[in-house]
C-alpha cells in the first residue's frame, strides 16, 4: 500500500446518520460516523479499554459508544465517558483512539493514509472522471485478492477474448457488437474470438495519471475492432471508455489479501436524449453492474487467484510491448513507495522457475563466498593491528621497567653514597628503598 495518498474507502451513502459504520481498510479496522452537525469522522475501531470493536457500538450525541462497557469517544478521539467510574471519573489522556483524515468527494469517502501533515494535499481526480456529465450507478464488493493484481486486470483488456468468453451472457457481445447484419449476427462469436491483437497503442504520462489508448482488433480484418481509452490514476483508480461502456473503478486494499472493488458505471450517452427519466437511464448501468459483479468480475478474480506471486511488483511479470501501461504502473508504484520510505521490493519474493532459482542460488553462493573472504580479510587486519598494539604495549612496559630499574640502581647508589644504608644487608636495602 502506497502511503501518503488519498484512498476511496466507501461511498458517502454507506455511512448513515444514526449508527456507526464498521469497516476494514488498509489493514485497519475502522469506524465511521457522522456527528450532530453531519461531519464525517473516521477512527480506529479498537476500543483501548479491552479491545472491542466500536463499529458494533452506538452513537450517543457527539460521540461513539463502545458496545462492551459503554466508554464513549468524541470526534477528536478523546474518551469522554467511562460509566463504570461514575460521572466524575478522571479520564486518563491515554484512553483515546486515533482519528484519520477523511473527505467526501464525488459521492465517495476518501481516507488520507499517510503521515500527519498540517496541510493535506487536495484529492486529485483526472478530468475525465471529475467533470463527467453523465449520471451513474455505483456498486461495491470485496474479493480475496491483492489489490495490485486486481488493478492490473484492468490495465489491459486483451485478456477478454480468453477470460470472458463462452458464458451465456456473451451472446449479447457476440451478436450486437461483433455480428454482422449480413449474417444476422451469427458470425458474432467467431468475430469476437478473432479480436486478439493490440494495435495503435499509445501511452501518455501526466504526473501520477497514466493514459493509454489502443485498438483491440482482428489481425486479418482490422475493421473488426474495439477502441479503448484507459486512464489509471494513482494510487488505485482505473477509468475505461469503450463504445459499449464507460466505467470508473477504485481498488481499495482491505488488507494485503483482500480488496474492495468500487465500480461506477455511467449511463449511455445515446440514451440521454431518448429517455427523460434519470432513474430509468440509471437502470441500464445498474444492470451492467449486476452482471459485472456476478459474471465478468468472477471470471477475472478466478484468474487472479491463480496468479503467482500474489502481489505484483518489479520482476513479478515479463511484460511485452503492449503491456506498457502495466509496466509503467509497476515502475511508478515502486517509485512512490520509495519516496514514502517503503522498500518496493519487500514482502513476498517473486516466484522463480527452478532454472532461475538455481541461477539465483549460484549467485548467492558466490556472493556469500565473496562476503566471507572479505570478512576474513577484515578479521586478519584487525588481528594484525591488535598484535602490533600488544607488541607496542609490551615494549612500553619493558622500557618502563628498565627505566625503573635504572632509577632504583641510581637511588641505591646515591643512598649508599650518603651512608644511610651502609652496613645493612642487601634485602634490607631493597625494603628500605621500597
Ligand atoms: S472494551 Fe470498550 S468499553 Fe470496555
Ligand atoms: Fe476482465
Amino acid at each position: 500500500m502506497i502511503p501518503n495518498q488519498w484512498y476511496v474507502i466507501l461511498q458517502s451513502k454507506d455511512v448513515k446518520k444514526n449508527k456507526p459504520t464498521k469497516t476494514r481498510r488498509m489493514g485497519q479496522n475502522l469506524v465511521l460516523w457522522r456527528d450532530l452537525e453531519g461531519n464525517l469522522i473516521c477512527q480506529e475501531a479498537r476500543c483501548p479499554h479491552k479491545g472491542a470493536n466500536l463499529g458494533d457500538g452506538r452513537l450517543k450525541g457527539n460521540s461513539v459508544e463502545c458496545p462492551y462497557h459503554g466508554f464513549r469517544f468524541n470526534g477528536q478521539g478523546e474518551c469522554v465517558a467511562m460509566p463504570c467510574m461514575g460521572s466524575d471519573a478522571r479520564i486518563p489522556k491515554t484512553m483515546r483512539i486515533k482519528s484519520y483524515p477523511v473527505r467526501e468527494h464525488l459521492g465517495l469517502i476518501w481516507l488520507w493514509w499517510g503521515e500527519d501533515r498540517a496541510v493535506l494535499p487536495e484529492i486529485e481526480v483526472p478530468t475525465e472522471v471529475a467533470d463527467i456529465p453523465l449520471s451513474h450507478a455505483t456498486m461495491s464488493w470485496s474479493r480475496p485478492v491483492n489489490y495490485t493484481r486486481y488493478i492490473e486486470s484492468t490495465l489491459e483488456f486483451y485478456h477478454i477474448t480468453f477470460v470472458h468468453r463462452d458464458n451465456w451472457f456473451n451472446t449479447v457481445d457476440y451478436v450486437f457488437l461483433h455480428g454482422t447484419p449480413r449474417k444476422l449476427g451469427l458470425d458474432g462469436r467467431r468475430r469476437y474470438l478473432a479480436t486478439t491483437k493490440i494495435a495503435n497503442n499509445h501511452l501518455e504520462v501526466d504526473g501520477h495519471t497514466l493514459r493509454y489508448t489502443y485498438d483491440h482488433l482482428d489481425e486479418d480484418d482490422p475493421s473488426n475492432a474495439n477502441h479503448y481509452e484507459v486512464t489509471f490514476a494513482f494510487p488505485n483508480m482505473t477509468h475505461v471508455v469503450t463504445k459499449q461502456f464507460e466505467v470508473t473503478a477504485w481498488f481499495t486494499p482491505i488488507d494485503e489479501d483482500n480488496t474492495e472493488f468500487i465500480l461506477r458505471w455511467y449511463e449511455f450517452p445515446r440514451l440521454k436524449s431518448a429517455l427523460r427519466s434519470e432513474r430509468l437511464r440509471r437502470l441500464v448501468p445498474a444492470v451492467g453492474l449486476f452482471f459485472e459483479k456476478w459474471i465478468q468480475d468472477m471470471q477475472d478474480v478466478r484468474m487472479i487467484q491463480g496468479q503467482t506471486p500474489k502481489v505484483s511488483r518489479r520482476g513479478a511479470s515479463k511484460f511485452v510491448a503492449v503491456d506498457e501501461l502495466n509496466a509503467k504502473y509497476v515502475q511508478m508504484r515502486a517509485q512512490l513507495l520509495r519516496e514514502a520510505g517503503v522498500d518496493p521490493d519487500g514482502g513476498e519474493a517473486p516466484e522463480r522457475t527452478p532454472g532461475e532459482a538455481a541461477k539465483v542460488s549460484k549467485a548467492k553462493v558466490l556472493q556469500a563466498a565473496q562476503e566471507a573472504a572479505a570478512a576474513e580479510a577484515r578479521l586478519a587486519e584487525v588481528k594484525a593491528v591488535e598484535a602490533a598494539q600488544a607488541a607496542q604495549a609490551a615494549d612500553a612496559a619493558e622500557a618502563a621497567e628498565a627505566v625503573e630499574a635504572v632509577e632504583t640502581a641510581e637511588a641505591v647508589e646515591v643512598a649508599e653514597a650518603d651512608g644511610h644504608l651502609a652496613g645493612r644487608p642487601a634485602a634490607a636495602r631493597a625494603t628500605a628503598h621500597a
